[in-house]
């Protein structure tokens, strides 16, 4: 079965059979992150949700080391191949088929820009399915109604990784219904206690989830959970 590992913030590294994927890398500068952006060795693919640095700092100089393919909507995507990564863009409602695994976009309610100001369009969450089972990272993003067709859309869902830190994204009223609309089997909350800004208790957050009769837990930056 695939892991999912936790490496602080929205960045998790997804470890198949036979492929790893990292989604979301922010590790230079992230006060939660477990590992350095240079200790990938390996890696087939890296999946971007929108243009903050706080989702892709490492992108470029991680998939120039491994030669991983940066996977993200056409304004991301592109923008990471103008500076020599490998990359494959996609948007919203699209869905293919890689050797490394299944990636549809979704919806996000956000922005993405990078640091300096270039746009790069609409951010975007990510159904990921390896080995048979499915993760669904939502990105930044607000709660919204559509999230109840995800499942129906890509097939239930094992793990939704939801951002609850508040403020940018998310707080945990919008994230336990988040939880309730895309009945996952597993709910781990991510984007969060990063900074003071972002700090809440997301043992409420897994209480509260668990209360709808749903699986919720805390993941730590470095442990992994098995799916
Ligand atoms: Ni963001
Ligand atoms: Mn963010």
């Amino acid at each position: 079965m695939p892991h999912l590992i936790f490496h602080g913030h929205s960045c998790w590294e997804v470890e198949g059979e036979n492929h790893r994927v990292l989604i979301d890398p922010f590790l230079t500068g992230n006060p939660k992150a477990d590992v350095d952006a240079n200790s990938f060795e390996t890696l087939d693919a890296i999946l971007v949700t929108h243009g903050h640095s706080d989702h892709m700092a490492d992108v470029e100089s991680i998939a120039r080391k491994t030669g991983a393919l940066v996977v993200s909507t056409n304004e991301v995507a592109n923008y990471f191949g103008a500076k020599g990564c490998e990359s494959h863009a996609m948007h919203i409602g699209g869905q293919r088929d890689f050797p490394f695994g299944h990636v549809k976009f979704t919806i996000a309610h956000h922005s993405s820009i990078t640091d300096d100001g270039v746009a790069l369009g609409n951010p975007a969450g990510v159904v990921f399915t390896i080995d048979g089972r499915k993760i669904y990272h939502a990105g930044d993003t607000a709660v919204f109604m559509d999230m109840k067709i995800i499942a129906e859309l890509s097939g239930p869902i094992d793990v939704a990784l939801l951002p609850i830190g508040d403020n940018f994204t998310m707080g945990i009223d919008e994230a336990v219904l988040a939880a309730e609309f895309v009945q996952a089997r597993m709910n781990i909350p991510m984007h969060y206690n990063t900074w003071p800004l972002l700090e809440v208790n997301a043992g409420e957050f897994v209480e509260r989830v668990r209360g709808l009769g749903l699986g919720a837990m805390i993941v730590e930056p470095g442990e992994r959970y098995a799916i």
